[in-house]
């Protein structure tokens, strides 16, 4: 066995200051390489509820270097400054397509989107946001540019004719919102790109998502967020959906985690190219009411329904997720009484 020592190049020991140098040279060029193999992602929406914890957990996972966040917004949010940041407007077509070619980048996660309840207030808009940004990201994908690409969908996409209870992957679909049409035609459209150009595009229909780390943007299962804002401050609640309204929810890890394990797996495991059902756990307001009451008794909550009502009723109570659990192996791993606890816990009042 022969021991190394580091010299010099005039054979006297290396310094401290010398060694540390040529160590971070090393980390720097192996990092360099490292990056030269690795995806370049761009996560577009990135500020959303959403997107701002995407974009955490994948620089976790790849480094900060190698997520770039876009977002229409001008600036950045302050939980996200850890990596690169680029103001994006998904409707501007070239400067789109022109950014993706000149940074080379290989996967997107396209979340820019008007969601459902906004979405009611303004269908010619959230037509045009919803449909024009998959267009140019799925023809990048046709014309090479792009490995990969996530594009989320939602329950959304099933209406009242839908059966409610345990909603199969496959069914009667008609809905009823701006927002579900223009969901259940993107995921066609991704199914006809896969098939006609072998364009690698996954999705999710993704349930209500429940989180602390960002706030809801505008959609029909937002209560169910802002409940435990109001829990916290000692208030009362004000439900804008009835008492025994059933919807499928997910705390918002699962839900990262069912996107990076879907975006991960081998493609020909991907079966399903419109968007795959996944399901965490389905509850009602008054459900949700006696859970947070069990760690906060004197919790107390009103209701008066109004517009959303007839969005949510609309969509199913539960959700068949069989087929992605048989294709890539998903389970969801928060049940109601966990997920509350976690809200509870974590949720802060902003100053
Ligand atoms: N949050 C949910 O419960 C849920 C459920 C089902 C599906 N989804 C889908 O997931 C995706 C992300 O949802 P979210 O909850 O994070 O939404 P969000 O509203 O919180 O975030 C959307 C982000 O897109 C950005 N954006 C809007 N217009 C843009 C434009 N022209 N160019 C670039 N960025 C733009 C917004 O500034 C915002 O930061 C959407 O496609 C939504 O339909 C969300």
């Amino acid at each position: 066995m022969t021991l190394s020592v580091n010299t010099s190049q005039n054979g006297w020991p290396l310094s401290k200051n010398s060694l540390i140098e040529r160590t971070s040279f090393w980390k720097d060029y192996i990092c360099f390489f490292i990056r030269l193999f690795m995806s370049k992602i761009l996560i577009i929406g990135a500020c959303g509820q959403i997107g701002t914890e995407l974009v955490l957990t994948l620089r976790e996972k790849f480094g900060n270097q190698s997520v770039i966040a876009a977002d229409v917004r001008e600036n950045c949010p302050e939980i996200i400054a850890n990596g690169p940041y680029q103001k994006m407007d998904i409707l501007d077509r070239e400067a789109v397509r022109g950014f993706i070619i000149e940074e080379k980048i290989d996967q997107v996660y396209l979340l820019a989107a008007l969601l459902s309840a906004t979405a009611e207030k303004h269908p010619d808009f959230a037509w045009k946001l919803n449909m024009e940004g998959l267009f140019t990201i799925l023809d990048l994908a046709k014309e090479g540019y792009l490995k990969r690409i996530f594009w989320p969908s939602s329950i959304a996409v099933f209406g009242p004719a839908t059966p409610k209870i345990q909603t199969p992957q496959q069914t009667i679909m008609e809905p009823s919102t701006v927002y579900g049409i223009s969901k259940l035609a993107g995921e066609n459209w991704c199914a006809y790109y896969h098939s006609k150009f072998g364009v690698d595009v996954r999705s999710i229909r993704y349930p209500g998502l429940i989180s602390y780390k960002s706030l809801p943007g505008g959609g029909t299962t937002d209560y169910a967020v802002d409940i435990f804002y109001k829990a916290k401050e000692g208030k009362e609640f004000n439900c804008f959906l009835s008492e025994n309204t059933s919807l499928p929810m997910m705390f918002m890890d699962d839900a990262i985690r069912a996107t990076i394990e879907l975006m991960e797996v081998d493609q020909e495991k991907v079966k399903i190219r419109t968007s795959y059902n996944i399901a965490g756990c389905s509850f009602t307001p008054k459900e949700l009411t006696h859970e947070i009451q069990k760690i906060m008794p004197n919790f107390k909550i009103s209701y008066s329904s109004d517009f959303r009502q007839a969005i949510a009723d609309s969509w199913p109570d539960t959700i068949d997720d069989s087929v992605a659990k048989k294709d890539w192996g998903w389970s969801s791993q928060v049940d109601l009484p966990k997920l509350v606890e976690i809200m509870l816990k974590n949720v802060s009042i902003p100053v």
